[in-house]
């Protein structure tokens, strides 16, 4: 177990400035793990907001992306690198020196930089995916930890694949690392294979075999394949672990990590089973797990722990009449711990500009003038359209403009033919950098002709994999937010729009998408590190 060993380290490793054995560490990866979710892509605008939610969040460590991977994910570590100044700001890298050398770049402006470095240690990935033999692994791992820990103070190394590491060659290689310079090692269960007992049983074995152990942070990064990553996490928790890597709603590769607002949430809501707490201001969850959707245009599922709309969502009359009485009857978590207000300020057509303003500071946003004036236009519009304008709503129409703002390609108007008496016809307007451009299109029906109207002004040979609608609140006037998926080339991406007119929301998201695949051609995956 870590006991007695965090205090040791305080003076040295800033990140970890905890003062009691039980505080976790949280080191949010959806800027980088999240990121690689086939149809998440960000733009360095996007990444920011992300980031200065997450520093809002108070995690611990701020995962920013794969600065070798691109120039877009070099500048954007960079950006997120200079602009936050509480959390530890992280870039990943191959054990490969132009790897680190490029991560080293982007990161050095930040205020607590920090390199994480990770090779592949299963027999299969090293026999596989890296063509090495455990030597030449083993070797790799010194070399590499050495030389980014020449760089930077504060080094992290990950064992890829470690769930699925032979123990001895485990041991081997994280008291290398240690030895090296690692200040945290990071036990990824990269496939999402192991189970709570195992992974624990693995954390204990760590502790109980690598002499060095006391001189590093433990973290575990959890996949979710078998639905099991937050209690995989919990588990190693227990067993000793007080860093944990995951991601806003569960983001990222395949299945997705743990998500970040149910280990925080479990850890803060059962402290009587799990007595650790860690450094997360929870209120911002809801915020920060909107935001996350909105950008990536991942809907969240309704049901989904923490954050899905039905998570305070009572139903049944019993149910329901049991809240009343006393919230505790049904409600383990208040809304308000997670940032779910109950409103004070009702909207609606009459309400001024003065409200409005006090509505955004309410909801968390902090926007610029022009912003303001540009969402309270658009919140007339709204009202104008609605008789109740909620939460959900402005939430909705302020993350679809803010979220837009440095678009390519714009959505300005739509006109539609529609129903069962003449062939349906689209007349639309986009603004392509800067230029006013309409057209007018047939197809099948009003869906098909929107989307070939846009295909038309911005001529494309991307796929349309997906196309879904959801009511963002109830009512026949409510908005509709749907989601768009198109893939190109192999490479996907999800866009979403939000309007009262499921039509101009659905032309909204496909230029969304569009505008996220023009930031994805420019990315592509770093290939599997070769000695
Ligand atoms: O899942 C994984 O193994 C990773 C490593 C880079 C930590 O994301
Ligand atoms: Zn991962």
């Amino acid at each position: 177990m870590q006991s007695g060993r965090l205090t040791g380290l305080c003076d040295e490793l800033e990140v970890a400035a905890v003062s009691n054995d039980n505080r976790v560490l949280i080191f949010d990866t959806t800027l980088r793990d999240g990121e690689q979710s086939p149809g998440a892509s960000m733009n360095l605008e996007e990444k920011l907001r992300i980031a200065k939610v997450l520093e809002e969040l108070k995690v611990d460590v701020i995962e920013a992306g794969f600065p070798i991977a691109s120039n877009g994910d070099f500048e954007a570590v960079g950006a997120v690198a200079r602009a936050i100044k509480d959390s530890a700001v992280c870039g990943l890298a191959r054990a490969a020196r132009a790897d680190i050398d490029r991560a080293w770049e982007a990161l050095e402006p930040a205020a607590r930089p920090r390199i994480h470095t990770f090779l592949s240690t299963s027999p299969l990935h090293m026999k596989y995916k890296l063509q090495m033999e455990p030597e030449q692994v083993h070797q790799a791992v010194a070399d590499s930890v050495a030389y980014a820990r020449n760089l930077c103070d504060d080094v992290e190394w990950s064992p890829e694949d470690g769930t699925r590491t032979e123990h001895d060659f485990l041991c081997r290689c994280v008291e290398t690392a240690i030895k090296a310079g690692a200040r945290t090692i990071n036990i990824p269960d990269t496939v999402g294979y192991t189970v709570p007992d195992e992974f624990a049983a693995l954390i204990r074995m760590l502790f109980e075999r690598v002499p060095n152990i006391d001189k590093a942070v433990i973290s575990v990064h959890c996949h979710n394949d078998l639905g099991l990553a937050v209690a995989n996490s919990l588990a190693a928790v227990k067993a000793g672990a007080r860093q944990v890597e995951c991601t806003i709603n569960g983001l990222g590769e395949r299945a997705g990590n743990a998500a970040m607002e149910e280990v925080v949430m479990a850890l803060k809501t059962r402290s009587d089973a799990m007595p650790y707490t860690t450094g997360v201001a929870t209120e911002h969850i809801m915020k920060a797990s909107h935001l996350v959707s909105t950008i990536t245009g991942f809907p969240v599922q309704p049901n989904k722990a923490i954050v899905g709309a039905n998570a305070f969502a009572h139903e049944s009359g019993i149910h329901q009449d049991g809240v009343l009485k006393h919230a505790g009857t049904y409600e383990i978590i208040t809304p308000e711990s997670v940032g779910l207000n109950r409103s004070i300020l009702v909207m609606g057509k009459h309400s001024g500009r003065h409200a409005f303003k006090s509505k955004l500071k309410e909801l968390g946003y902090e926007l610029g003038d022009n912003a303001i004036q540009e969402a309270f236009r658009r919140f007339k519009d709204l009202a104008d359209k609605k008789k109740e304008v909620f939460d959900e709503d402005i939430i909705a129409l302020v993350d679809d403009q803010v979220v837009r703002a440095n678009d390519r390609i714009r959505f300005v108007s739509l006109g539609l033919v529609c129903g069962s008496k003449a062939p349906p016809e689209a007349d639309l307007e986009l603004e392509i950098d800067g230029e006013l451009r309409s057209t007018k299109a047939t197809g099948d029906g009003p869906v098909d002709s929107t989307f070939n109207a846009i295909k038309k002004l911005f001529p494309h040979d991307a796929k349309l994999q997906l196309f879904q609608v959801h009511a963002v609140t109830e009512g026949t006037d409510a908005q509709a937010e749907v989601t768009v998926r198109l893939e190109e080339g192999g490479k996907t991406v999800n866009g979403q729009g939000a309007d009262t007119d499921t039509m101009v929301a659905a032309a909204r998201a496909y230029v969304h998408a569009l505008n996220k695949l023009l930031v994805k051609r420019e990315k592509s995956a770093p290939a599997a590190l070769r000695a």
